[in-house]
């Protein structure tokens, strides 16, 4: 039996994935670095893997908010009426995150690459799904500046 490495499993940005948002997009290439960091670390040596997640879980954690607060000021602001839907969403994975990282620090047995393909696949369907509807929704109430760029300013919001 062939064993597939976990480097292969590394995912790779593709403007496919933009949401037209800069700031967005960056963090959306930050999360998948971190992803691809996991993959790399995922030796199948227990010891190693729990040190590893023991100083980076927290930076996960830590970052996955901080992307999420982005996106959700920036719905609001712009009135996006997907906005309960998408934070309950965005609720739902932190929780869950918190919860498997809880689970391996009392001593359950930590399998990196597991959790690395549960965040790359949870991360790729959300921005497909879910942060795409809100680019669409941008998109549409943007309007055309001069110099021929997209951009939602406040005249663009209905009050
Ligand atoms: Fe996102
Ligand atoms: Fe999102």
């Amino acid at each position: 039996m062939v064993f597939k490495k976990e480097t292969d499993n590394h995912v790779t940005w593709s403007n496919t994935y933009s949401v037209g948002i800069k700031v967005i997009d960056n963090q959306h290439k930050g999360l998948l670095d971190l992803v691809n960091d996991l993959f790399n670390h995922a030796t199948g040596n227990e010891i190693e893997e729990r040190a590893y997640f023991t100083e980076v879980i927290q930076h996960v954690v830590q970052y996955v908010k901080e992307h999420f607060s982005t996106e959700e000021k920036i719905m609001i602001a712009a009135q996006f009426p997907g906005y309960a839907e998408h934070k309950k969403a965005h609720d739902a994975f932190v929780l869950e995150v918190i919860k498997s990282a809880k689970e391996f620090e009392a001593g359950k047995r930590l399998v990196l690459a597991k959790l690395a393909h549960f965040l790359k696949d949870w991360i790729l369907a959300h921005i497909g799904v879910m942060d795409t509807q809100y680019a669409e929704y941008f998109r549409k109430i943007a309007t055309r500046k001069a110099d021929g760029t997209l951009s939602v300013t406040k005249a663009d919001i209905k009050q």
